[in-house]
Order: structure tokens, then sequence, then C-alpha cells
């Protein structure tokens, strides 16, 4: 990988986290609106690979999908022209806002394979649409944090995702899209299920290990929570969350190493990181865009 790629990535990750936590907060009050979706659409793509492609505008020219380097003639899918764009969007919204007695997880997905179909920004649909499946159930009390993430499923099943979307629009199948769209959830609700129990037994295990070894008392108790909060630590994350000054939060450190709950990763003798390497395994199972 060329370092350009590696900032690229990193970026994309930066503004996906900021995308997710600005989009919750915005969607709390008001699901949807066109100025939300711009707003979330910029935080996504400002300074990345896609920022040159007019983060937070509505497309004004035509786009299609199809493989790398094609034209419009080859390709798998022509979305609306820009100028239906406006109307198709409203429509969606007003779709979204009505009270009406779709199930939420069976009208999500409905939204989701519209929304990809408007495909309304020149870049980013495809994450943009993916992130406001968690706005959604979040707003609908489904979710009461965003824990689930159904971009995994749909990144290990692409082609058959890609596929489901193409048949609604060819042959108007929307109830084998809608399986699909519900396979995921109930497979990733089980993947999330099982890893918060996997937390919860090492909570468990690593408490024991601190009594076991006699370690560091209370204040070992207390970093383990931090820890849970905050994976990658300094010491002086550990003596400002803690309040304790930076002697005893080095020997806690110093501590958790030996006990191998803490590994340092920079491998400099100053501003030294540490990560809280199991819970870090569970938790990146869950991430993805
Ligand atoms: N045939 C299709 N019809 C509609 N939408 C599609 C189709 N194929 C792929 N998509 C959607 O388009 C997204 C890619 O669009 P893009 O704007 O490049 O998004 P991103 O940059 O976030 O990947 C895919 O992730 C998928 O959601
Ligand atoms: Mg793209």
């Amino acid at each position: 990988m060329v370092p350009t790629d590696d900032i690229n990535e990193v970026k994309e990750v930066i503004n996906y986290i900021r995308a997710m936590d600005e989009g919750l907060k915005r969607t709390s009050h008001e699901l949807f609106s066109v100025e939300i979706l711009q707003e979330i659409h910029s935080i996504l793509l400002k300074g990345t690979r896609s920022g040159k492609k007019e983060p937070g505008k509505i497309r004004t020219v035509q786009n299609w999908i199809g493989p790398s380097g094609s034209n419009r003639h080859l390709a798998t899918f022509v979305p609306p022209p820009p100028e239906k764009v406006p109307e198709l969007l409203a429509d969606l919204e007003s779709f979204i806002v009505t009270d009406d007695r779709i199930p939420p997880l069976i009208k999500i997905g409905l939204v989701h394979a519209q929304f990809e179909t408007i495909h309304p920004f020149i870049d980013g649909n495809g994450r943009l649409g993916r992130l406001f499946i968690t706005f959604y159930l979040c707003q609908k009390g489904i979710l009461a944090r965003p824990i689930l993430n159904l971009s995994i499923y749909l990144k290990q099943h692409r082609e058959e995702y890609y596929h489901h979307l193409q048949k609604i629009r060819i042959e108007g199948d929307w109830e084998s899209w809608l399986k699909f769209f519900l396979r995921g959830i109930i497979e990733v609700s089980k993947e999330a299920l099982a890893n918060a129990r996997e937390i919860i037994v090492l909570k468990e295990r690593l408490l024991d290990t601190l009594v076991k070894n006699n370690a560091g008392g209370l204040n070992a108790v207390r970093l383990l929570d931090l820890l849970f909060t905050k994976p990658i630590v300094t010491v002086a994350d550990i003596s400002s969350g803690l309040d304790i000054s930076h002697q005893p939060a080095y020997d806690l450190v110093d501590q958790f190493e030996k006990l191998e709950i803490l590994r340092e990763i920079t491998g400099k003798k100053r501003y030294k990181k540490y990560l809280f390497v199991d819970y870090l395994r569970i938790i990146e199972r869950g991430t993805g865009q």
C-alpha cells in the first residue's frame, strides 16, 4: 500500500466516525432532510480521495455504476438524470417521515434500496446510505446504541447486495431484496450479541486475574473500567482518567503489561501508547463502512 492510500484510509475512517456521531445527533430529533444528508455527506468525504467529488453537493451531472473505466453505455446501472433528483429525494423524505404501518426494519430496507437507486451524490452514496440505516434504527429506538453494523454483512456479500438492488429495478423484485436485507440484520445482530457476551466474559476474566495476582487494588479495577471506554491509552490518559499522579499510573501500566492486558505499540522510549489487545480484537470485528 502506498503511503498516500494509507493516509486516505485513515481519513476515511475518522470522517466516518465523525459522520456517525453528527448524524446520530442530528437525526435524533429530525429523521431526514436533504440538508442533513448534505451535511453528513460533506463530513464523510472532506479531505479524502472522494473529496474532490463535491462533498455535500447534490449532483448536477449524470453518473453511472459499472466496471471501472467503463462508460455510460457499458454501465450496469444509470441512476436517474440530475434534474429528477430533488423531486425523488422529496418523495423519499415524505415516505420516510410518513407514519405508516410498515414495520421499521422493512421500511429502512425499502429506503436504503431507493436511496442507492437515486444515487444523489457523485460518490459516497454507499457509505451514506449504510450510515442512514443506523440513524434510522437508533431514531426508532430499535437500537439503543449504534452497535449493529450491517455494512460488514453487505461487504461480505457484495455481489449479492448489488445483484438484489439490480433485480429491484429490472424485475421489481423487492421481496428477494428484503429477505436478503433481513437475513443480514439477523446475522449481524447475532454477532453483536456474541461480541457483547464475549466482552462481559473478558471483563470477568480480567477482574479475576487482577484479584489472583493481587494487582494494584482499587485503581487497577478503575483502570480496567477506563480501558473498556478507551482501549488505546497513554500514561498521561491514565493519570488524568483516574485522577492519580504519573508514577502510580506508570506502575499500573507496568503491571498490566506484565499481566498481558496492555501491550505497548510504538516501541519508543517516550510518548508510549498501550493497547487493550483482547478488547480491541473483539470490537474490531464490528467495524467497517
Ligand atoms: N446496481 C446498483 N443499483 C443501485 N445501487 C447500487 C448498485 N450497485 C451498487 N450500488 C450502490 O452504490 C454504492 C457505490 O456507490 P458510491 O457512490 O461509489 O458509494 P461509496 O463511494 O460510498 O462506495 C454501493 O455501495 C451500493 O450501495
Ligand atoms: Mg465510491
